[in-house]
């Protein structure tokens, strides 16, 4: 029987206004709404307007979910945001969003793990309450990726979304909270999905730009194979570690990236589709924000409740992967 140490007391969610569907990127780029559908199961995708980011969609979800705890912004003891798209090179965006929560005892900190990094946050949550270095924690999985999207390649534009997604951590209480975390990461793999630019190893210049160098490459059947193979493996590995049966498991939800993925995961740990979750027609991959979105959507649809158990898990650049089971 395992004693949870911490637990997730509310969720908040924010998108951006604007959505490009399938048929406005036939106008854009040499694609199908078809093509689109079949091979990834997107539909259409929210993007952030050209003066809105990270932290402001993650200030809105934070505050969301804040106000469902009944959390005041002076209680959060950190605040962990999880982003492959910060607002600046620093600081952290995490210290935008505690600039905009006023919260002021907070220790703020970004994690960059791709669309793993909400996973890698709940992780270090649960940690730093199991040892009593804090009471309150805002996670929140952030991304503006529209504005790294190079929006003349066919094989990554039509992938991308924009959103946050937040939760809070609170001591556990009454068996309820976080069941067990599983994360890992393979740095050798890391040229088969990143932005070269943006960092110190190409400044920024007339060339970079020219070759597009800050916005996404992705070699992506290369990634399509490896997240299929570790997505599958880490579900198998949280479910192994917390002695979950199969019956107990309410919902799955993976990193919304592709449909095909999603039904690969779940087939591998025989869950039925109508307990694997799925929203990555209406959003796109949104990268850190997908797994918290997704659960915020799986509680407020009321597909999952106080009670349900949950397993989340995520693969990523980096690579990054890993898994968390919980019982909300
Ligand atoms: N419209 C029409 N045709 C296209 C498009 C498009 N938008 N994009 C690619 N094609 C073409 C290709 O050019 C190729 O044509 P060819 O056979 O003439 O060369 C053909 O379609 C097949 O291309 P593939 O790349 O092999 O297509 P695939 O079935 O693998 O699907 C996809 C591509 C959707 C990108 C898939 O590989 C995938 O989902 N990869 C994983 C993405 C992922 O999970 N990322 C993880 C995390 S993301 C993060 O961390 C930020």
């Amino acid at each position: 029987m395992i004693n949870p140490k911490s637990m997730i007391v509310s969720t908040g969610s924010a998108v951006p206004e604007k959505v490009l569907t399938n048929h406005d990127f036939e106008k854009m780029v040499d694609t199908s709404d078809e093509w689109i559908r079949t091979r990834t199961g997107i539909e259409k995708r929210h993007i952030a307007a050209e003066d809105e980011l990270t932290s402001d969609l993650a200030t809105e979800a934070a505050k969301k979910a804040m106000q469902e705890a009944d959390v005041s912004p002076e209680e959060l003891d950190y605040i962990i945001l999880a982003t492959i798209t910060p607002d600046v090179g620093f600081p952290s965006t995490a210290c935008f969003v505690q600039k905009n929560l006023g919260a002021v005892n907070a220790t703020a900190m970004d994690i960059s793990a791709a669309c793993t990094g909400f996973i890698y946050g709940l992780e270090l949550a649960d940690t730093l309450i199991t040892v009593n270095k804090a009471k309150t924690i805002l996670v929140i999985g952030a991304e503006t990726l529209s504005k790294v999207t190079d929006y003349t390649d066919r094989a990554t534009c039509v992938l991308f979304g924009d959103g946050a997604g937040a939760a809070i951590v609170k001591p556990a209480e009454n068996s309820r909270g976080i069941l067990g975390t599983f994360t890992k990461s393979n740095g050798n793999l890391h040229y088969l999905l990143h932005i070269p630019g943006m960092g110190t190893k190409h400044l920024p210049t007339h060339e970079t730009l020219d070759q597009h160098l800050h916005y996404i490459k992705m070699a992506g059947r290369e990634v399509f194979k490896y997240a299929v193979t570790a997505m599958g493996d880490a579900a198998v590995k949280i479910i192994e570690d917390t002695g979950l049966k199969n019956d107990e498991i309410d919902l799955l939800i993976p990193h919304q990236a592709n449909l095909r993925i999603i039904d690969a995961t779940a087939k591998r740990v025989n869950i039925p589709s109508d307990r694997v979750f799925v929203n990555v027609n209406n959003y796109g991959n949104t990268s850190a924000a997908s797994i918290p979105l997704a659960l915020d959507e799986a509680i407020k649809t009321g597909k999952i409740h106080q009670g349900s158990t949950v397993v989340l898990v995520a693969f990523g650049a980096g690579f990054t992967w890993g898994s968390a089971a919980i019982k909300l």
